[in-house]
C-alpha cells in the first residue's frame, strides 16, 4: 500500500524520499512514474519495460525437455532432527531450454522399445548412496522421499549438506542430474524463534518456546496494522488477538530505525505473551544495510517474530531493482532462522529482479476500485503502458475484457496465478509461496471505490486462498466495523487447528462442477488430509448464481459428517455436494469426514 494514500501521507512521504538515495531508474527526467509508468496528464506515455514474456515453446520440432529436480522439504533442518526429505518434480515440458531431451522411449532387455513412464533414481553425498535406483513417474510433482539428516553432515561448507541427484530412463540411455542443497542449523538457545518454509505445500512452519519446540503450522491471518494505533494502546493487543488474528504487521512511522525501540520491545513482549505473530515491516529502511544491522539484533530473542517484510511496492516506487536481493543476503547473514518478505503492487514489472529478495511473495491488488480504464485522481486512460488507476493493469468491470465484467474480482485471481506462473517461466526450482493483502482499508477521494462490504472482505481473502495464497494480511487496521467483524468470523475458521492443518500442509486441488457446466464461475477448492476434507466455495458475482453439484476429488470415496464452518450449506450426496442456487458473493467452507480409508 503506497504511503501516499495512507492516513499519514504527508510526513511518511518526506521520510522515505530521504532514504531514496537514487532517483527512480527508469523515468525519464522529471516524469512521475508508478510501475514504471507515467501517469501524470502532463507526460505521456512509454514502454517502461520490465515485462516478464512466457518462455519459448518448442513447436515440435525438437524433442520434449524434461528437468529432475531434487531440492530439501524446508529451507532449512535444526541439529536434533533426525529425518528430512526430499522433493522430487520430473516435469516434461515444451519449454526451450528447460532440462535434457526427453525422447519417450527406453529400450528393453530384448529388442523392443517402451514408453519412459518411469525414471530412475539416485542420490547420492560423496561415496554415500541416499537413494538407490528408485522409480519415479515421469512428469510427476511433489514426490517426497525421506532420508537420514546426519548424512547432510558429511559436507562441511558452512552447514549445507549437498547431495547429487541422477535419474536416467531404465536404459540408461536419457541422463539428467541435478544438485540438492540441504542446510542444518545449530538448535537456538537465545529464546528466538526459527521460522522455515515448507516446499511441498507452501506453508510456513514455527518452532520456539511458545510451541514448546514442536514445529507449528501457521496460516497467516491478520493486518498490516498503524503503528499509532499499536503504540497508543497496546493493552488492545489483546483484544486484536481476541479477533482471532494471529499475525500483526506494524506498518513503521519512518526514521532510520522504523520503530521507537522502547515502545516496540514493550509491543514483541506482549506479542510472545499473546502468541501473536509479527511480520517486521522495514520498508522506509531496507535500502540502508547499516541500518538492517542495527534493527534485527533487537528482535532476536522475541519467539513472536515470525518474518521480516522489506520492499513495500518496490515496484510501484520503482526501487534500485538489486536493492531487495542486497537487502536479502544482509538480513540472512544476520538472521538465517526467518523468511523475508515483501509486496508487489505492478502487473508485471520487473518481476524477476524484485523478487530475488524474498521468499515470499505477497501481492496487494486492490480490485474495488472506482475505474480501471480511467483514473479519477490523475484524469488519464489507464493501460499497459500509462495511467495509475490503483490496480495495476486490473479489468475490473472493464467492458473491454468481458470476463472480468462477468467476474469483478478476477484480477485477484489472475494476480495470484500469475505470481507463480512468473516463477515457473522463470523456471524457478522452489516455488516461493503467495500471500494476499485484501483491500480492508478506504481512503476517500483517492481509487478506491469504498469501504468492503462485510460478504465482499470475505471474498477477498477466500478466492485467494482457493487459488494458492498461503497467508492473509489486509491493508489496513483499525478497519471499518463490518470488515471488522467479517474477517474476525474467517480468522477464527482459518485459525482452527483442523482448518489450518488441511489448509497449509495439504495440496489444494481445484473442483468443477460435475457435469461441466459451461463457464461456470463457481469458484472451489478442495483439502484432502487423512480422512479429512475441507472444500472451500466462492460464488465471484454480484448476481445470484445457480448453483451446481460438485465432485469430491476422493478417489470415488463418500463423504459424511458434514461441517458448515463459515457460510451457505450444502447438500450432501455421498460423493458428491449440491446447492440449488448461490445468493451474491455466496461462500461457504465445509468440512466433512472420508469413508473407506
Ligand atoms: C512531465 O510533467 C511535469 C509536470 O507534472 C512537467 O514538469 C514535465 O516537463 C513533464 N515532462 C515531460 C517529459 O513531459
Ligand atoms: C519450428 O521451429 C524451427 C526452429 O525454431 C523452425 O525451423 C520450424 O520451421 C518451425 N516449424 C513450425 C511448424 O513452425
Ligand atoms: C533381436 O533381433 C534380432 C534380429 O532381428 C533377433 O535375431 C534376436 O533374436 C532378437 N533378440 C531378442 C531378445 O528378441
Ligand atoms: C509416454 O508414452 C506413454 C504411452 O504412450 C504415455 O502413457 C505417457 O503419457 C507418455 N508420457 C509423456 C510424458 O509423454
Ligand atoms: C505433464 O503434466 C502436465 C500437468 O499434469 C500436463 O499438462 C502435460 O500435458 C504433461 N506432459 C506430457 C508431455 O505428458
Ligand atoms: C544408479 O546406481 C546404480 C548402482 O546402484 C547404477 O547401476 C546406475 O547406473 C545408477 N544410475 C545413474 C543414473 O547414475
Ligand atoms: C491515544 O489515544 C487517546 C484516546 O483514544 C487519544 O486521545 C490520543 O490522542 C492518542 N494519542 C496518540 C499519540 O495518538
Ligand atoms: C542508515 O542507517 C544509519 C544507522 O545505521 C543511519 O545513521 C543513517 O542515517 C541511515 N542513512 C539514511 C540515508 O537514512
Ligand atoms: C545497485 O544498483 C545501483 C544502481 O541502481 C548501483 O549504483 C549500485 O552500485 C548497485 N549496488 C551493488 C552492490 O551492486
Ligand atoms: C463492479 O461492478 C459492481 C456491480 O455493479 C460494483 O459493485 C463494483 O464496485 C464494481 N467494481 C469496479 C471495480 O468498478
Ligand atoms: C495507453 O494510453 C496512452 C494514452 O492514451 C496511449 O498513448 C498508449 O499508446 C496506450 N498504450 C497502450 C499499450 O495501448
Amino acid at each position: 500500500m503506497r504511503i501516499k494514500h495512507t492516513f499519514f501521507s504527508f510526513a511518511l512521504l518526506k521520510l522515505s524520499s530521504l532514504v531514496r538515495c537514487e532517483p527512480p531508474f527508469n523515468n525519464p527526467p522529471g516524469v512521475d512514474v508508478w510501475c514504471g509508468k507515467a501517469y501524470r496528464e502532463t507526460n505521456s506515455s512509454f514502454d517502461p519495460g520490465g515485462w516478464l514474456e512466457p518462455p519459448a515453446r518448442n513447436n515440435g520440432s525438437r524433442p520434449l525437455q524434461l528437468r529432475l529436480n531434487v531440492y530439501p522439504r524446508y529451507n532449512f533442518y535444526v541439529e536434533g532432527e533426525k529425518q528430512g526429505s526430499f522433493i522430487v518434480d520430473t516435469r516434461v515440458s515444451d519449454q526451450e531450454q528447460y532440462g535434457g531431451s526427453y525422447m519417450n522411449e527406453t529400450h528393453g532387455d530384448g529388442n523392443g522399445t517402451a514408453a519412459f513412464t518411469k525414471l530412475v533414481l539416485n542420490i547420492s553425498i560423496g561415496d554415500t548412496v541416499v537413494v538407490d535406483n528408485l522409480q519415479i513417474p515421469v512428469n510427476t510433482t511433489g514426490i517426497e522421499i525421506p532420508f537420514d539428516l546426519d548424512l547432510a553432515k558429511l559436507t562441511d561448507a558452512d552447514g549445507t549438506g549437498v547431495f547429487l541427484a541422477r535419474g536416467s530412463s531404465p536404459d540408461g540411455k536419457q541422463l539428467y542430474e541435478d544438485l540438492a542443497h540441504v542446510v542444518l542449523f545449530p538448535e537456538r538457545s537465545d529464546g528466538g524463534s526459527m521460522a522455515r518454509l515448507d516446499r511441498l505445500n507452501g506453508g510456513i512452519h514455527v518452532s520456539s518456546s511458545l510451541t514448546n519446540g514442536a514445529w507449528k503450522s501457521v496460516l497467516p491471518m491478520g493486518f498490516y496494522t498503524r503503528w499509532d494505533w499499536i503504540s497508543n494502546e497496546t493493552k488492545s493487543l489483546q483484544q486484536y488477538k481476541d479477533r482471532g488474528y494471529n499475525l500483526i504487521h506494524p506498518v513503521p512511522p519512518g526514521g532510520w530505525a522504523s520503530f521507537d525501540t522502547g515502545t516496540f520491545e514493550k509491543f514483541l513482549t506482549i506479542c510472545d505473551e499473546l502468541e501473536l505473530y509479527v511480520m517486521y515491516d522495514m520498508r522506509h529502511t531496507y535500502l540502508n544495510l547499516s541500518s538492517i544491522s542495527y534493527q534485527l539484533p533487537r528482535l532476536q530473542s522475541h519467539p513472536s517474530l515470525l518474518l521480516y517484510y522489506t520492499g513495500d511496492e518496490p515496484d510501484g516506487w520503482t526501487d534500485p531493482l538489486n536493492g531487495t536481493l542486497l537487502a536479502y543476503k544482509h538480513i540472512k547473514s544476520i538472521d538465517p532462522y526467518h523468511p523475508t518478505s515483501l509486496v508487489l503492487n505492478c502487473y508485471n514489472f520487473y518481476f524477476e529482479d524484485y523478487t530475488s529478495g524474498a521468499d515470499i511473495i505477497l501481492e496487494d491488488t486492490y480490485n474495488l476500485i472506482k475505474s480501471s480504464t480511467f483514473s479519477p485522481v490523475y484524469n488519464t486512460v489507464c493501460n499497459r503502458t500509462y495511467g495509475d488507476c490503483g490496480c495495476d493493469f486490473c479489468h475490473a468491470n472493464d467492458t473491454a475484457y468481458p470476463m472480468f465484467v462477468e467476474r469483478p474480482f478476477e484480477d485477484i485471481v489472475e494476480r495470484t496465478r500469475k505470481m507463480y506462473q512468473y516463477q515457473r517461466w522463470l523456471g524457478q526450482k522452489e516455488t516461493k509461496p503467495v500471500w494476499g493483502v485484501p483491500q480492508w482499508f478506504y481512503d476517500a477521494d483517492s481509487f478506491w471505490s469504498r469501504w468492503a462490504t462485510r460478504e465482499e472482505a470475505v471474498v477477498l481473502a477466500l478466492l485467494r486462498i482457493n487459488h494458492g495464497a498461503m497467508g492473509i494480511v489486509g491493508w489496513l487496521f483499525p478497519t471499518s466495523p463490518e470488515v471488522e467483524s467479517a474477517t474476525t468470523d474467517l480468522a477464527k475458521v482459518l485459525a482452527r487447528d483442523d482448518v489450518t492443518r488441511l489448509l497449509v500442509d495439504c495440496t489444494g486441488q481445484r473442483v468443477m462442477p460435475e457435469p461441466p457446466l459451461e463457464d461456470s464461475n463457481l469458484d472451489v477448492a478442495a483439502w484432502v488430509g487423512g480422512d479429512e476434507i475441507l472444500v472451500v466455495i466462492v460464488w465471484p458475482q454480484y448476481e445470484p448464481g445457480d448453483g451446481a453439484i460438485l465432485k469430491l476429488p476422493t478417489g470415488g470415496k463418500r463423504v459424511t459428517d458434514w461441517e458448515v464452518l463459515y457460510g451457505a450449506k450444502w447438500m450432501a450426496n455421498g460423493r458428491t455436494i449440491s446447492k440449488e442456487g448461490t445468493a451474491s458473493l455466496e461462500v461457504s467452507i465445509l468440512k466433512g469426514r472420508i469413508r473407506g480409508y
